[in-house]
This record gives C-alpha cells, structure tokens and sequence, in this order.
C-alpha cells in the first residue's frame, strides 16, 4: 500500500468518487467506502522501490468480529487465488470466524474469481443469482465478490446496478483490509467497494489456513509486468514484486517442519523473480538452489515465462533430486507472426531453441503448456504451425483455449477475422493431438514402477486411492489408507488419456536431499 492509495481511499470516503468520467450516479455510495478500479491507474508501472510489510496484525477493534459467525470462501482459477483464499481463511479465523462447507450455514460468503476468459467471468455472475436467495432468508448474510474480476471496472459497474445481493467488492491488493472493509460493511447499508488498482508493496506476516498438510503453495512474487495483448493479468495483479528470499526459505522451512511432502512456488511469472531486487543480483535459479537443501522431498514452481528461463536455472533444475523433473512452459502459439502480436517477446526458433537446452540438460523432463487458439486474424498456416511446434516439442499435456478479448487489453481493440466455427474447430484439432500424446507419454509406463504422492480417495472410487508422479502424472491405485501423504511406488497395470492405473508396491523409506 503507499499513501497514494491511502489518501484516495480517505478522499472518496468523503464523497469523490475517482471515476469522473463515468456517467454513473455514485452519489449514493459517498458515506461508506467506495473505491472502485481504474484499469487506466492499474497500467501504470512506476520506479517506486518494493516496500516490505511485516506489522500486519488484527487490531484490538476487530478482535471477535467473527466469534459466532460462520464464514465460506468458493474459489475460482489459478493457484494464485486457492493460495490468496488461505490466506483470507486465515484473516477470518484470526477474527473469530469459523469455516463451513456449506452456503447455507454461512455468515459471510465470498466469491474469489478469475478474470482471464469470459466464461470464468460468467460463471461467477451465475453463481451470484445462484446466491440471491439466500440473502432472503437470512438478512444479516455478507456476500463479497473479490479476486481477479473485482479489479476491473466494467465487472464492478455490472455489479454495481445488476447484483445489488453483494454486500462487499474488495480487489487482490486489499486482501489484508478484510477486517477493516468487514466492519464496514456490518455497519453500511450500501455496497462496501475498496479496490486499490495499484500495489507496490509486499505484505509478509499474513496468517493462512492451509489447504491440506501434503502439498503447500508458497508465494515467491506477485504481479507481472510482461503485458501479453492478451492477458488481463498485469491488470488486475500489478507490478512485478519479488518476496525476499530470506522469508521464502522460512515459510519452506515452516511447511518441511510441518511434513509437507510437496511445496510449489507460486507467482504469475516466476522467472522474473529478483528482477526488482535493488539491493542483490538473485534470481530464480538461486532460490531454487538454496531450497532444494531444505528436507522437502518434492519441489515445484509454476508459472513459467520463457522469456525469462534463463541458462543458471537450468542448470540448477538438472541437479535432479528434490527438483522435479516437470515444467510448464506456456508457448500460447507456435508462430512467430502470432506471437509477435502477442508481444510474447520470443519467436518459435527462440522456443525451440530453449526447450532444445532443457532437454539436453535433462533428457528425462516432462513438458507441458498452454496454448490459445483464434487470436485475432489467426491463419489456418499459422495455427498449422502451433500443431507442428506441438508434436515437435513433444508437449505431454496442455491447457488449451479459444482466445477471449479483455476489456482494456490491447487485443481486446484487435479486428478480428476468424469466425467462431473455426476457432471451436482448431480447438478441437489441437486437443485431439494433445490426447494422443498424452496417451502416448502414459503408454511407456506400463509394468514400470513410479513414485507417487498420495494425495487421498480416488474423485470417483473410494476404494481407490490417487496421487500424482514426480513427473506430475495422476495415478490411481489400490493400497492402503495409511498410504495417504506418503510417497509410495506404484507397479502401473494399465494407461489412459490423463491418468495411470496401477497397484502399490511399497513405501518409500527417506527422502534423499542432496
Ligand atoms: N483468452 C484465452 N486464454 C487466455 N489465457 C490468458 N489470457 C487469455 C485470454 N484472453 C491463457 C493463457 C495463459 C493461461 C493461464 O490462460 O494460455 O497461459
Ligand atoms: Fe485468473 Fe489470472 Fe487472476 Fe489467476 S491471476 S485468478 S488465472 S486472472
């Protein structure tokens, strides 16, 4: 937080709304805290230095806010916003709150939604309606809407004048006001907005409650400054920011203590982390060089820009050991021409030429990807080129999706040519030869033995248990209960498209860390 937004915050509390340009009739919301985004403020990249916070802590006047009331947090997209959902449970259990599955026991309902396509978007205007109800029944209910979608301006206007039901619209950078926008919203009648579009700080001493005791996530930086045509993200996350290694390394310390099996480091482009670092030359390569000594059996990061995968790091992650043998590495398109539209800033040869160095560093590695088809003006050649650079990297698994324009992006602007029809039928095209290779990836496993995590039941068989590779391969297979947070090996029996079947043959007795 600076002062800026301090002040901004003071200013339309007392009646200014930032928006002047809009035509809407704020008026209304001027005695309680009404700041909403600005997408224009939100593009703004300044010099100012990273400030660290590690005062934050629950003021005496919010203590027991919660005591008696229930709160539930649904989560939507990427693991950024499952980890920032940790860490609102955390604010909400420091207050008193206590969790519940269940909508309907709730006190305080938040929505923590995405914002990069328009169908996560939809989704959350659906569930919204879905919600309505339930403010009938019970007066004193709270629904907020934060996360991705909160930071832009048409979602909160939408809001704003469809979905009176919501209580609360706080965006990513407020996550730590929870407490204060709480109290304000039990004591206005009107729609409580604090949006703060741009952050420059990292705030450290957050608490969190944990999703599971197996696997951890574990924030290295935040934000991303690459501003893909495409990508909503630099929006609504803000400015690249890395954490101080020194506070990593304690949290992974913490979660190993805890006997966490697995921790993933987490940021919207994890090789820019220590770009922003004044005061040391350290990146991602050295951070992963100094936690691959701390006693976690299973270390991952994700996700990956390849512009920035530099060699050092490289070089580390074919240490091996407690670095798994997986990355992902989001090409988006296998044509120059798209990705120079992109402003991927890297052409196919560049990509090829990167993934060329990983695999000669480690021949056994597992690539995945994600790609978009139907950028504006996209060429039958030009998606003939990412089907090629598909096969040629040999991807073993993929996300795949139709290009959604932004609002605000400079895609968004784009004139595009490609009717619907062909989009939906690249996609198909694409994901038809994704399957095959993933088949294909899953096929040499039959009657090898494999290391898995074991993350619980099987999603369809309780008799059945499940867990993933180091290679991050889904396993089902029959063994014990005890077997669950352990890593065991697995004779696989038989393969499938996206999972492996198999029988446990023991348990794995140490975790060796070089
Ligand atoms: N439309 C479609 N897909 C998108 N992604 C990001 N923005 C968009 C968009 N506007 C995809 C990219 C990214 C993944 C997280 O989501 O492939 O890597
Ligand atoms: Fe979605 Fe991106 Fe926000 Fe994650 S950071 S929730 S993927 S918009």
């Amino acid at each position: 937080m600076n002062e800026n937004q301090r002040l901004e915050g003071q200013q339309v509390k007392t009646g200014n709304p930032s928006d002047k340009k809009s035509e809407k009739d704020y008026s209304k919301y001027f005695e309680t805290v009404f700041v909403p985004p600005s997408l224009k403020d939100a593009k703004k990249r300044g010099k100012e230095e990273v400030k660290y916070h590690d005062d934050f802590k629950i003021s005496e006047e919010f203590r027991g806010m919660g005591d008696g009331r229930k709160f539930y947090i649904r989560t939507y997209g990427c693991q950024m916003n499952e980890h920032d959902t940790e860490v609102m449970a955390g604010i909400f259990m420091a207050l008193g709150y206590e969790a519940t599955d269940s909508v309907e026991d709730a006190d305080v309902i938040l929505l923590n939604t995405c914002a990069i396509r328009e169908n996560a978007e939809n989704k959350v205007f659906g569930e919204l309606g879905h919600l309505k109800h339930l403010k009938t029944q019970k007066p004193d209910l709270l629904l907020g809407v934060c996360g991705c979608m909160s930071q832009e301006e048409s979602v909160v206007n939408k809001i704003l004048k469809t979905y009176t039901q919501v209580d609360i619209i706080f965006g990513t950078h407020n996550i730590h006001r929870l407490p204060n926008i709480l109290k304000e919203a039990y004591m206005s009648k009107e729609m409580v907005v604090e949006v703060w579009s741009k952050e420059g700080d990292v705030i450290e001493n957050l608490p969190k409650v944990r999703r599971g005791n197996i696997k951890g996530w574990v924030n290295i930086m935040y934000g991303c400054d690459k501003f893909c045509t495409y990508c909503i993200v630099p929006y609504t996350r803000g400015k690249e920011r890395s954490r101080r290694p020194e506070e990593i390394i304690q949290e992974v310390r913490e979660l190993a203590a805890h006997g966490y099996q697995e921790i993933t480091l987490l940021g919207q482009n994890v090789n820019a982390y220590g770009k922003d670092f004044e005061d040391r030359e350290y990146g991602l390569g050295d951070l992963m060089d100094e936690i691959r000594h701390i006693g976690i059996p299973r270390i991952r990061f994700t996700t990956s820009h390849p512009r920035d995968f530099d060699d050092y790091l490289i070089e580390v992650l074919a240490k091996g050991g407690n670095l798994m043998d997986h990355i992902h590495l989001p090409v988006q398109s296998g044509s120059t021409d798209v990705l120079k539209i992109m402003a991927r800033k890297y052409t196919r040869e560049q990509y090829l030429e990167l993934v060329r160095k990983i695999k000669a560093a480690m021949p056994d590695v597992a690539l995945t990807t994600d790609i978009i088809v139907g950028y504006p003006n996209e060429t039958d050649e030009q998606f003939e080129e990412t089907l090629s650079l598909y096969r040629e990297v040999g991807f073993e698994a993929a996300y795949t999706f139709i290009y959604s324009p932004r609002e605000g992006t400079p895609a968004a602007k784009m004139k595009d040519n490609v009717p619907m029809e062909v989009k939906k039928e690249r996609l198909q095209r694409l994901n038809a030869l994704v399957n095959e290779l993933s088949a294909k990836a899953l096929e040499k496993y039959k009657g090898q033995t494999v290391e898995v995590l074991v993350e619980g039941e099987s999603k369809n068989n309780p008799d059945v248990l499940a867990g993933y590779t180091s290679k991050n391969k889904l396993v089902n297979f029959v063994g014990p209960k005890t077997a669950i947070g352990k890593i065991v090996k697995v004779k696989i029996t038989d393969t499938k498209t996206w999972s492996l079947n198999g029988e446990m043959v023991e348990e794995l007795q140490s975790v060796e860390v070089k």
